[in-house]
């Protein structure tokens, strides 16, 4: 277990997670691991690969071995969750077990989607709108399990949302 407890970036897809994870990481000078590319690094598939090859529930089961590795490395990190991953009881288990900060970057539908359909299908689970919104619903309520809630519209910079979480951190 690293020495000093993860700090674990959760929120829907096109929420910002990677970004904010990245500046955060270079603020606090630790390691950043991106949970959906330490996915393609290790099984030499994307998360949108798996799923359309092999379904969803055989993509949280190596999402879950893959967080379950992350999280077991040696080094303190900052780590940013693929939107699902936080959904999944058992993930909040294991995150717990290592006494990570948990972030929950909420920004509005309206943003997220257009980051979505910005990206050109990269994400199998939101390509209708209506189906990402109900999606985005429906999570909110294990979204707000997290330990801190950062409301992150447009308004709100990467490195101000930074700055929340490294303080919340030195609150702790
Ligand atoms: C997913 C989000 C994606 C990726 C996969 C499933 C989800 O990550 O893990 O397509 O269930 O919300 P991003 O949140 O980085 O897009």
């Amino acid at each position: 277990m690293s020495s000093s407890p993860p700090i674990v970036i959760t929120g829907f897809m096109g929420s910002g997670k990677t970004t904010v994870a990245r500046t955060l990481s270079r603020a606090l000078n630790c390691e950043l691991v991106d949970l959906d590319r330490f996915i393609t690094e290790q099984t030499g598939r994307s998360p949108k690969e798996i799923i359309e090859q092999d379904g969803e529930p055989a993509f949280r089961t190596v999402e879950t071995d893959c967080l379950r590795t992350v999280l077991a490395g040696e080094l303190a990190h900052v780590i940013a969750l693929g939107g699902g991953a936080w959904t999944i009881a058992a993930n909040r288990d294991l995150i717990h077990e290592y006494n990570a900060l948990t972030v929950w970057l909420d920004v509005p539908f309206s943003l997220c989607w257009q980051r979505i359909s910005a990206s050109g299908g990269k994400r199998p689970l939101a390509r209708e709108r209506d189906q990402a919104h109900s999606l985005y619903l429906s999570r909110r309520p294990l979204y707000e399990l997290a330990g801190l809630h950062i409301e992150a519209n447009e308004g709100l910079s990467d490195q101000e949302a930074a700055a929340r979480i490294a303080s919340a951190l030195t609150q702790r």
